[in-house]
């Protein structure tokens, strides 16, 4: 039969393998990719890049507002650009990381950068869409056809973001990710809750599965919604 059309939502924290895992799910079925975690990113770029002070959250907000977004929605080809310029490797920096949580936890910003997500939805869902976040199940597209949350226990995130950030998860590797990794899901998620999943959203604890595992069980979760709808 055709494709699947509409909105795959997926919500995790970091290290969950939430973005490789939507990227091939996106690839699998030819369907557009969205990293909302992204645009927090470049907004956090832009800031430090003009010198607006982080927490002073009207600057950053009226900052957000002006900025011009282009987001490609290639999942073989992900980028993004902050008004002209291609940020899509600087926003990957410890730097923009490090920084990110006080421009996510700025409501107004939020309130702009939904509104943007949901326009791209909108136009993407014809073709069929992936949107990966912390918010996508519960706010940006709670109406999504397949709403999912990938959670992976603690030691397991840590260990591959490690690997990530370090190439090992030896000890010293875990050791110099654990507070990162600790420190941004409690910042995080005071103010959206993505460690629990919302009615109707459908769990994968990735903690024991192999990345293959992970796209086989979103892949699967996919099949079912489409018989059943
Ligand atoms: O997934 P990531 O690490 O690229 O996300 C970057 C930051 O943005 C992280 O602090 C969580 C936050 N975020 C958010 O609050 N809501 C989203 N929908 C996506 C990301």
């Amino acid at each position: 039969g055709a494709g699947f059309r509409g909105v795959i939502a997926v919500d995790g924290p970091s290290g969950s393998g939430k973005s490789s895992v939507c990227r091939a799910v996106a690839r699998h079925l030819g369907l557009r990719y969205l990293d909302t975690g992204a645009m927090y990113r470049a907004v956090t770029w832009a800031a430090l890049d003009r010198g607006v002070d982080l927490t002073d959250r009207p600057a950053v907000a009226a900052l957000c507002r002006a900025l011009v977004l282009d987001i490609a929605t290639d999942p073989g080809a992900p980028g993004i650009a902050v008004d002209g310029v291609d940020v899509t490797g600087a926003i990957r920096q410890s730097r923009i990381s490090e920084s990110v949580s006080a421009v996510a936890t700025n409501l107004d910003v939020r309130a702009d950068l939904i509104a943007r997500q949901q326009a791209i939805l909108a136009e993407e869902k014809g073709t069929g869409v992936v949107a990966e976040g912390r918010d996508i199940t519960t706010v940006v597209a709670p109406e999504a056809e397949v709403r999912l949350l990938l959670t992976a226990d603690e030691s397991a995130r840590i260990a591959r973001r490690a690997r990530e950030l370090h190439g090992t998860d030896d000890a010293a590797a875990l050791a110099a990710t654990h507070a990162q990794v600790v420190t941004r899901d409690a910042r995080d998620s005071t103010v959206v809750d993505f460690l629990v999943a919302a009615d109707g959203v459908v769990e994968i604890d990735t903690s024991a599965l192999t990345f293959d595992q992970v796209v086989d069980a979103v892949l699967d979760v996919v099949a079912e919604t489409r018989k059943t709808r």
